[in-house]
């Protein structure tokens, strides 16, 4: 195993999207910026020194950080931002997974800028991966671009409690592609040769959109997710969730040609569901053969509201069977049933320009909104044992019990009390390796919406998912126990739920919240406090000597 080792500059970066010269932070001048590649076991050393204007974290979307906690990354969870001028490094081994991750900052909304891929390679070489071996591989990394500050979006919608203004184009590996005004030249392009393979390593950076991915007149074959390998699974489509990534296999099979790659918004909601951007990136497959200048096909697109190929894409896909794969523990330790979803709250002082009659959004889980706190992270707190930062008081269960996906239900006023959150800090205290179960329901309180829920620190099974009200008896039948996929994100299917069980084998504080940016700051996640182990191999080490403090 090696050591690899990156600098990451965080700083002012001058780019041209849409007909204007804008200002974004970015690493190293690049956009979307450097991509890691390690194997297997090996350690990844990453100096991070902040020379923007802003505070940062970087978080390693997928990284298990074994006995590591202190490099997870997400702001006041575990780490104080790295302040302007400071640094930071992160260092952690990276064994046990394989596959696409990526890294992308965990404060305010500045992952839309900040973020790149992180391969894993099986060590011992590319004869290790369970797939035939690509001719050539590349990142597909799909964007979203403001043309405003990403910080002033992210801060206006804190201040006001409503929803942030939307996004002006979607990219792949940063281009808005020729749909887009003044876009042409920027427009990312990926050059093929007749009857090769090629494996896309796709990634969701996008804020708050979960996206529909084809390329016209090609198939894929889905060989991995979440640096999970699945069983090998044949789509024209590929749908991603923010966070989520998907290892695709194409073919170069078609006329020597030009055709258009394209992604678009899934978004699915209830009535009074939330303004999308509704635009289309596209990017370019040139095969090198190609002869003439007419235009590329351009592949047909599911509707934005197309929850069956979505729900198709997330429920037909399993997990490898292969020996040294994990398998599903069949014991449970913790029972959970966790609603989630948007709510209402009574301003708070610092949000000044808020409808105070109106209230502002909250998310929440189990009527819990989760309050980030300010001092102390929350690792910190844990590790000295620093009293009033948090408590381990987060519920198993929701309030009460009510129809949780009728919206007509939900009007009732004796549901009133339930529209409002709870503010708080609290955690759910796990044994070390204690098998988790979750029921994650979604609540249509204020309407049903696409949640992307990721877990730091532990992949998870997906045993089961369905629309409407959770029902065990009737859910029973449906679990895979044999061969479910694992993943660090779910897309809890619109107006439904899905059941995750995982085993909390590595100790520290570790969040699980909406991978959409417009519902983190509202308080749609919570966190589990996971005990150090019997062993000195199961203990988490003291903090580096640089670790960011207050
Ligand atoms: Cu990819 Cu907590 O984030």
């Amino acid at each position: 195993a090696a050591i690899v080792e990156h600098t990451f500059n965080v700083g002012n970066l001058t780019v041209s999207r849409l007909c204007e010269d804008r200002v974004i932070t970015a690493v190293n001048g690049q956009l979307p910026g450097p991509t890691i590649e390690v194997n297997e076991g090996d350690t990844l050393v990453v100096h991070v020194t902040n020379e923007s204007p802003y505070n940062m974290s970087i978080h390693w979307h997928g990284i298990f950080q074994m006995l590591s906690a202190w490099a997870d990354g997400p702001n006041m969870v575990t780490q104080c931002p790295i302040r302007p001028g400071n640094s930071y490094t992160y260092k952690f081994n990276v064994t046990g997974q394989e596959g696409t991750l990526w890294w992308h900052a965990h404060v305010s909304f500045l992952r839309a800028t900040v973020h790149g891929a992180l391969i894993i390679r099986p060590r011992g070489g590319p004869k290790r991966c369970p797939f035939p071996q690509p001719h050539h591989e590349v990142p597909i990394v799909l964007g979203e671009w403001w043309k405003a500050n990403v910080v002033d979006v992210a801060d206006e919608a804190f201040l006001t409690g409503g929803n942030p203004n939307i996004s002006d184009a979607f990219t792949i590996n940063g281009q808005p592609g020729d749909s887009y005004e003044c876009s042409e030249k920027h427009t990312y392009m990926l050059k093929v040769v007749a009857g090769k393979t090629y494996m896309l390593r796709i990634i969701n950076s996008a804020l708050n959109n979960q996206l529909f991915f084809k390329v016209a007149g090609h198939n894929f074959t889905v060989v991995a997710v979440d640096a999970s390998y699945t069983k090998p699974y044949k789509t024209d489509v590929v749908v991603i969730a923010p966070g989520q990534t998907v290892d695709a296999l194409m073919v170069a099979d078609a006329a020597p040609g030009r055709y258009y790659m394209a992604a678009r918004p899934y978004i699915s909601t209830g009535p009074q569901g939330p303004p999308f951007d509704t635009t289309t990136t596209t990017g370019i497959v040139k095969y090198k053969s190609a002869h003439g200048s007419s235009p590329p096909a351009m592949p047909t697109m599911p509707l934005f509201n197309d929850t069956a190929t979505a729900h198709r894409f997330f429920t037909e896909i399993t997990g490898l069977l292969k020996p040294g794969l994990p398998t599903v523990p069949l014991v449970v330790d913790e029972q959970m049933f966790v609603t989630f979803g948007l709510g209402l709250a009574p301003c708070e002082p610092s949000q000044v320009r808020c409808n105070r009659t109106a209230g502002s959004f909250a998310g929440s889980m189990n009527n819990v909104s989760f309050r980030f706190p300010t001092t102390t992270s929350l690792l910190e707190a844990q590790y000295k044992g620093v009293s009033g930062v948090y408590t381990a008081d987060f519920p198993n269960n929701p309030a009460a019990l009510f129809d949780f996906t009728n919206l007509t239900v939900n009007t009732d006023p004796s549901l009133q009390p339930l529209r409002s959150t709870v503010k708080g800090t609290k955690l759910k205290k796990v044994k070390y390796n204690a098998t988790v179960e979750m029921v994650l329901q979604n609540t249509a309180i204020l309407g049903t919406e696409n949640h992307p829920l990721h877990l730091h620190g532990f992949n998870f099974f997906v045993l089961a998912q369905g629309f409407g009200n959770f029902n065990a008896t009737a859910a029973a039948s449906s679990y895979n126990l044999v061969d479910p996929q694992v993943r660090n994100t779910v897309a809890v299917p619109v107006g439904g739920w899905a059941v995750i069980r995982f085993v909390a084998n590595n100790p520290g504080v570790w969040i699980l919240h909406c991978h959409l940016d417009a519902h983190l700051p509202f308080g749609l996640a919570t966190a589990f406090e996971v005990a150090n182990g019997p062993t000195a191999e199961s203990t988490l080490p003291p903090p580096p000597p640089d670790y960011p403090t207050c």
